[in-house]
Order: C-alpha cells, then structure tokens, then sequence
C-alpha cells in the first residue's frame, strides 16, 4: 500500500506501540484487500466491551490487556491512547441495570461494566446499540466511516449516503486510533453502482412487509447491490431499519438503491451508474408468502413464551406503538414481552410515561444489548415471537428456540393472550 507520511509515523511506531499495532493491522487488511491507499475517517463504531468469558480466553489482564488483545490481536499488553477520531461502542453484551434479569452474577456485571468504563476513558461514546443513527450519530453523505453492525452500516450507506464497508472489531478498533480503515469496498464510488434490479410487484406499506421484501432480497442477490424500483409509499426509518438489518442477515447486503428516496439514486439509471443490470428480478405474492413461509419454519407451538421487540433497537415511535396496542391490558402470565431500545431512548421513554406502561402491563424495556448479542432469554424459553426477520434468522439458531415472526400487532396479541395467531394477510 501506498501510505501517507502520517500513516509512516504510525506505522513505525513514532506514536507508540498500540498506534503503530493499529496501523500493522490496516495495513495487512489492506494488502489482503488489495487496497492501494487508507483514507480518513472520523467516524468510527465498534465493539470494544469485553465479557467475563472472554477474559478467562485471553488468560485474564487488565482493560488494557483485554483491548490489546481483543481488538489489536497483540499478546502483549500495550498501553492504549485516547481515540484520535470521534468513536462510539455498539451494542453490548448487558443492560447496565437489567443484569440481574438476564441471569448475570454480580461479580460478572462488575467486570462489564469496568470493561466500559476502560471504554469511556479512552473517549468512547457509550451509545451501547445496533443503532446510533437512532441517538445522534448521523453521518452525512459521502462520510467515509468505519463501522461494524451490518444492520447500521447498510442504513448509513444506502439511507444517508455515508461510506462504510461492515468492519470487523479489529479494523474498527484499530480505525478508532488511527482514523484510518483501508479504502476499498463501499469507499470507492464504483463499487456503489447497483448491480441488480428489483421490480416490486406487491404494495409494500407495512413494517412487516418491509422485512419480508429484504430479507427476500438478501437470500436472492446476496451481497450484490440493488436497486428497487416500484416502491408505492414512501419509507420512513422504522421500515428500511427492518428492511436494511432483514437484507443484511438473510444475505450479506451493505447497500441498496431505491430511486427518490435513498440518498444517491434519483433516478433507476442513476443507481445503475449508465449500465445495463446484470438481472432482473421481481418480488410479488408468491416470493413474499415464501419469505413468510421460511422465517416461520422454525415455529411449531402456539403458546409463547417470550414476545421480542426491538430488533434492530426499537425507535421511541415503536415504543409509543407497543403502549397504544396494549391498550391497557396485561401481558399473559406464562409470556413475557420484552422491548429492546437505546438507553439515550429509554430516558425519552421513562419521561413520557412510556415505561411506566409497559412495566404497569407487565412488559420490560431493556437497553444496551439483546438477546442474540447477550446471549439470554427468559429461564425456559422455548417459543418466541418477533417482529423482525432479523431476529427470527438469528434467534432459533443461536439459542435454540422455536420462532414466529409477525407483524407488532401480532406480537402485542400473543404476550396479551399467549398464543400465537398471526398470519399473512
Ligand atoms: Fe441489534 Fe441484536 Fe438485532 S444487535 S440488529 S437487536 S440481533
């Protein structure tokens, strides 16, 4: 690679040996890549919140410890610096208050949070979600950024125009002191044409219908880029939230394309960048009932155990959703309705009187993880609902569980009764 007099320095360790191990791993990640150059970035989210577990991995340590060796690959301890770029945490592996309930001993929570802690002091936002363009961070079109979280960085990319490839813990980490990554991927404008074309033939309106379509065209066009034409209703961010994180887990989409509405497409040819797609392919009645048909494979017994909500990280507007479909009832003795939102959301939510009508009915609003990133669910789960694709690829598989997927208004019926009834209408 070709590097800057900056990226030198770094790299023969003129700013200390975490900087310079920083700047080794871009550079063997660049070469691998076949990058020519870095570039610049200020904005940078990764994962850098150790668990006890992984601690015991590395043989114990310090913070310090933990972060060489975690997030540089260094076996030995280096002294870590201040992040150089504005740097935020993603989502974690505990609520800092609802540990208990995730069945965490104490001395664990206190490890985490010490673990944090090391992350604040390096200048770290603690935003601790899937989603900081939920809680302020917003990157700009054309932002080249460094990010981790599939889910986000396919929202940045293709919602706001900002350029980020899905970096890894490392790349991130090492992004975060060097305010570097390697530009290749999703940083070189070439690389954002669309290379496929989806023609929807089904009026996609609802939440619901926005998770079937991308997680229909994550399966299909893997990691190629889209563009989709015949969009009848205008999106807002909860629906191409469920339809990014959808797309980005069924297949590996980072960016797609829908004329007038995403940032860099005003028109189909405009997304195509002047050529022709390699395919085209439609979704209509039959492509959305077999999207439904698969993410509910999984599902055999009607009573619920667990309804999930807030995959990725619920918005304040779905919060307020989830208190109007209550309506005032309780939630079924034998179920438990769990909702997922950014702590920065939480506190909009006790102050609207949010979760006191959630805890009154007998709901949970929990913060900074989730079950699939955590690793928990209620003792004796077997059966859960959800109204994310997402999370029903996911959950069944990494916590062995039966899974529905439905609608929110499915969801809110089968905590109120314990029974699953949605369907597709
Ligand atoms: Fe976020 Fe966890 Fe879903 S990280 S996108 S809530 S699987």
């Amino acid at each position: 690679m070709r590097l800057q007099p900056d990226e030198e320095a770094m790299l023969d360790g003129r700013e200390g040996p975490a900087v310079q191990q920083a700047m080794a791993l871009l550079v063997q990640y660049g070469e691998a890549l076949g990058a020519e150059r870095m570039v610049d970035v200020k904005n940078v989210c990764g994962a850098n919140i150790f668990t006890p577990a992984q601690k015991q991995l590395a043989g114990g340590g310090d913070p310090a410890a933990l972060f060489s060796q975690w997030s540089l690959n260094s076996d030995r301890p280096l002294s870590i610096p201040p992040v150089r770029v504005y740097s935020c945490q993603l989502i974690g592996p505990m609520d800092r208050e609802a540990w208990a309930v995730q069945g965490m001993r104490p001395e664990d929570a206190q490890a985490i949070l010490a673990s944090e802690a090391f992350s604040a002091q390096l200048g770290i936002q603690l935003m601790n979600t899937c989603t900081p363009y939920q809680v302020g961070n917003v990157p700009v079109k054309g932002e080249h950024c460094a990010w981790m979280e599939s889910s986000a960085v396919v929202y940045i990319n293709s919602v706001l125009g900002a350029r980020s490839n899905v970096e890894g813990r490392e790349s991130a980490a090492a992004a975060m002191l060097t305010g570097k990554v390697p530009y290749w991927g999703y940083h070189i404008p070439e690389n954002r044409r669309a290379t496929h074309l989806v023609w929807v033939d089904w009026d996609v309106e609802s939440v619901m219908d926005w998770g079937l379509l991308g997680y229909w065209i994550g399966e299909v066009l893997e990691d190629e880029v889209p563009v989709i034409d015949n969009i009848r209703h205008v999106p807002n961010l909860v629906r191409l939230k469920h339809f990014g994180a959808a797309a980005a887990s069924s297949g590996g989409t980072e960016l797609y394309h829908i004329p007038g509405i995403t940032a860099e497409a005003r028109t189909v040819e405009e997304a195509l960048q002047g050529a022709p797609p390699r395919r085209v392919w439609h979704y209509g009645a039959r492509e959305r009932r077999e999207t439904w048909e698969h993410l509910n494979s999984t599902g055999r017994d009607p009573e619920v155990d667990l309804v999930m909500i807030g995959c990725p990280h619920a918005s304040i507007e779905q919060i307020w959703e989830v208190c109007r479909l209550l309506n005032g009832r309780r939630v079924h003795e034998n179920t438990e309705l769990w909702i997922f939102t950014p702590r920065a959301l939480r506190h909009l939510a006790d102050r609207n009187g949010y979760t006191e009508i959630l805890e009154k009915a007998g709901a949970r609003l929990m913060s900074d993880t989730c079950p699939a990133i955590g690793q928990f669910l209620p003792k004796g789960t077997k059966v859960v609902a959800m109204d994310s694709a997402k999370q029903a690829h996911y959950l069944p598989a990494i916590m062995g569980v039966q899974g529905w997927f439905g609608s929110v208004a499915d969801c809110v019926e089968a905590a109120v009764t314990g029974r699953w009834q949605g369907g597709l209408q």
